[in-house]
């Protein structure tokens, strides 16, 4: 049995702060965010709204874009590094929220890559007929662990969510091939102490190697070639990291997600809601074969081959 997205939906916060917002507060110009990073801008959470509240609201969408029912759900997955609590899970939260009485709920830990790990893991239920319909989330408020007094890190990030149902599809059609990956050795390269805490360069060159790369080995595994790729959805961290994906994949300007620009780097959710955005103008049609590929701290990865 197949696995594809059945339905999808994303909230983000009302607030938008600009690169012209941060440069009253920290010494940074709109300039350099934008030429470093391709961020014009990006979405912040008032203190009322916490992960769970954004996840919850990114489900009700996805479900209604489905067609499924909150107590038709099997499993609820939630990616994030932001959660409210240790314990209960977002996804515990969620599943109450929704109403989703008979799914099983659990939280997912692999940072900006943890919506691919979600989605693999989905797969995996459906495949083998044990589940039906899963409910996978990447929600982030990471403006609650970024020092806002560092400008290397607070320019970087934002808030927001996604949600994708995922269920039984015909032949030929959702997950194709998946590659997930982690190297636990580079993990103090970009880790949450207190704050969030990077090695920038150290993470970009990781990032541009290791999203080229898989998301190469991801089509050879489905038994395809780079032609036959309609759009890239990559993590969305750094339009510079994004463009040499593009590049590797020898896809024109057009055929790639570039939602960094109004959401900045949302971490779990970047995926999902690029995939909204591009599903809603249209950029991703029925049918399209799309690559979906992001990597994050721990450090890990993952890419995804898609037939919509
Ligand atoms: N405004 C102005 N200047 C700044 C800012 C800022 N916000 N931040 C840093 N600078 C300065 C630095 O202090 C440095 O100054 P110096 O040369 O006087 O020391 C200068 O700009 C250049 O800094 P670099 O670190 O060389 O800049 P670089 O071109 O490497 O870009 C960046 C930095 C954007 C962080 C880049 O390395 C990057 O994107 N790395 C990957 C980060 C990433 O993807 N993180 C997320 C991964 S996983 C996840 O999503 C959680």
């Amino acid at each position: 049995m197949n696995a594809g997205i059945l339905g999808i939906g994303s909230y983000v916060p009302e607030r938008i702060v600009t690169n012209y917002d941060l440069e009253q507060m920290m010494d940074t110009s709109d300039e350099w965010i934008r030429t470093r990073t391709g961020i014009e801008e990006r979405r912040i959470a008032s203190d009322d709204v916490d992960t769970s509240h954004m996840a919850a609201e990114a489900a009700k969408q996805a479900l209604e874009d489905a067609g499924i029912a909150a107590e038709q759900l099997d499993l609820i997955l939630v990616a994030t590094v932001t959660p409210d609590y240790a314990f209960p899970s977002v996804a515990c939260m969620v599943q109450d929220q929704i109403g989703a009485k008979h799914a099983a709920a659990m939280d997912i830990s692999a940072a900006c890559a943890g919506f691919m790990y979600g989605m693999i893991t989905a797969q995996q239920f459906i495949q083998t007929g044990a589940y039906k319909y899963v409910l996978i989330i990447g929600s982030e408020k990471l403006s609650k662990i970024v020092d806002w007094n560092d400008r290397n890190t607070a320019v970087l990030f934002g808030d927001g969510a996604g949600a994708a149902i995922m269920g039984p599809v015909s032949e030929g059609r959702g997950v194709l091939s998946f590659e997930l990956g982690a190297d636990g050795s580079g993990g103090m390269h970009l880790y949450q102490g207190e704050h969030i805490t990077m090695n920038g360069r150290e993470v970009f060159k990781f990032a541009v190697r290791q999203m080229g790369d898989s998301s190469l080995r991801v089509l050879e595994k489905a038994g395809l070639t780079k032609e036959d790729v309609n759009f890239l959805v990559p993590h969305q961290a750094n339009i510079r990291i994004m463009e040499s994906s593009r590049q590797r994949l020898s896809l024109p300007e057009e055929k790639m997600s570039t939602t960094i620009r109004k959401f900045g780097n949302t971490s779990s959710s970047s995926i999902p809601l690029a995939l909204v955005e591009e599903r809603t103008n249209g950029r991703i049609k029925d049918d399209d074969l799309i690559v979906l590929v992001g990597f994050g701290g721990g450090l890990t990865w993952g890419a995804v081959a898609l037939r919509w």
